[in-house]
């Protein structure tokens, strides 16, 4: 089932996420409605806090399935950046709660992560490119951070006024 994205600027995207304690059907549940709600966005990635659930819990998928590449959803528990390289890389980057905004950020390139999946087995592996990009700009949102905050003071209040009109908007009735 999909779920309504919250829109910045909301309390909830600002909030610190607590672990998820134990993986319950309700959790899977989520998951699962975070995924369908990823893709019919369209996105790659999506975090609880989005859906106004503030737990540790994000999903991905960054395989380009335009050029053939099987999809590849990720449900992350609980994830940790273990490792990030000093080598960064930058990218534009967007989020379904700041539609149709975008913005470069600079990152590390690589990360190495940690996360329960969704059986609940540890995971470990390292990221590169837009992988390493999605799954550091998910985790930071489950610490309240959005990709606007890495933006200079002005650019980013360009933004959230911008947010604030569209919430206006679609309020209406
Ligand atoms: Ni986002």
């Amino acid at each position: 089932m999909k779920r309504p994205i919250l829109i910045h600027p909301d309390p909830r995207l600002k909030k610190l996420c607590d672990p998820v304690a134990d993986l319950s059907d309700d959790l899977r549940t989520l998951a699962d409605d975070m995924l369908e709600t990823m893709y019919d966005a369209p996105g790659i990635g999506l975090a609880a806090p989005q859906v106004g659930i503030l737990h540790r819990l994000i999903v991905l998928d960054c395989a380009k399935q335009d050029n053939g590449e099987t999809p590849r959803p990720l449900v992350m528990i609980n994830p940790r950046i273990l490792a990030s390289s000093d080598e960064r890389s930058v990218y534009e980057e967007g989020c379904l709660s700041i539609p149709d905004q975008y913005a470069d950020v600079e990152r590390p390139k690589m990360v190495e992560v940690e996360w329960l999946d969704r059986d609940g087995k540890l995971q470990k592996e390292e990221f590169d490119g837009l992988w390493a990009t999605c799954v550091q700009h998910e985790i930071d949102h489950l610490d309240g951070k959005l990709f606007i905050d890495y933006l200079k003071p002005l650019k980013r209040q360009m933004i959230t006024r911008k947010m604030v009109k569209l919430k206006r908007e679609r309020a209406r009735p």
